[in-house]
């Protein structure tokens, strides 16, 4: 859905990680729906809660407007894979898309790009719409290796992925050292840098220009959101602990939308 002014929507949503129970999900999205019902209407707003939530969410009257996502899922169709769950019973509940290469599960769940391959091409045989992370670690950045990392996960994630596939994948960067309590966000002009070499490799990947949208994440909040959401190149911002409570979210997305929009009036929260 378009602005009235006709810009492609901004992305902007939320992963809960292991946070609420079913019925703390169904409070959020109820307030969140009132504050953010409106903007939602020309934005593309999405929440990510975990597992046991999904079936409250994906019934909840806020997802007629807000994407809901899972935060993982196997990429076999069914198997003795004890704990997992399958990319079709995500879709069964209806959801818009699934979290993939989050720097939490390529650190703690030991997911390499290679799995996340695979992920990828199960989500999108299913029907569901792919947020890719990827995003260099300290370690890395300091070996001066960040942009090649970042590239070596878009490759290898995406290899296969055929180009009219390509507009159901939402890319994340999320450099490591930015996520999380006691990080530091990238600067406005690191975002810019990694944006438009991802764009770079997307088109290369894909032989052509693909309508795959590109966002930041990693320590947004509600001081920084308008430098990010200013910068053209940026299709949206994936916000963590900001964005976990209904007003913050609301909060964080006002600042966003303002810097991008230039607070066209009836568009804000
Ligand atoms: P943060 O999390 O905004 O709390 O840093 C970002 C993320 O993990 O995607």
């Amino acid at each position: 859905m378009d602005n009235v002014d006709n810009r492609p929507p901004f992305f902007f949503g939320t992963n809960l990680k292991m946070h609420q129970t079913p019925a703390e999900t169904v409070a959020f999205l109820d307030d969140l729906f009132s504050e953010v019902g409106e903007v939602a209407r020309a934005q593309r707003i999405f929440v990510i809660p975990p597992f046991t939530s999904l079936p409250a969410a994906a019934e909840h009257p806020a997802h007629k407007r807000i994407w809901i996502g899972a935060q993982n899922m196997h990429w076999a169709e069914d198997g003795a894979f004890t704990g997992e769950i399958a990319p079709g019973m995500l879709a069964a509940l209806g959801l818009d898309l699934v979290l993939l290469g989050h720097a939490e599960r390529r650190a703690q769940a030991g997911e390499t790009n290679e799995v996340i391959n695979r992920k990828v091409h199960a989500a999108l045989r299913h029907g569901l719409r792919v947020l890719l992370c990827v995003g260099e670690t300290a370690a890395e950045r300091s070996f001066g290796v960040g942009e090649e990392t970042v590239v070596h996960q878009l490759k290898i994630a995406l290899h296969g992925v055929p180009a009219e596939k390509a507009e159901r994948v939402m890319i994340a960067y999320e450099p490591v050292w930015s996520i999380g309590e006691g990080s530091a966000p990238a600067t406005p002009n690191e975002v810019r840098l990694v944006t438009r070499l991802l764009r770079r490799r997307l088109r290369l990947i894909f032989q052509r220009d693909v309508a795959a949208p590109v966002l930041y994440g990693g320590s947004v909040n509600v001081q920084n959101a308008a430098s990010f959401a200013a910068l053209p190149d940026l299709d949206g911002l994936f916000v963590g602990r900001s964005a976990w409570s209904p007003a913050g979210f609301a909060m964080v997305l006002k600042e966003a939308i303002r810097a991008r929009i230039g607070g066209v009036s009836g568009k804000l929260p």
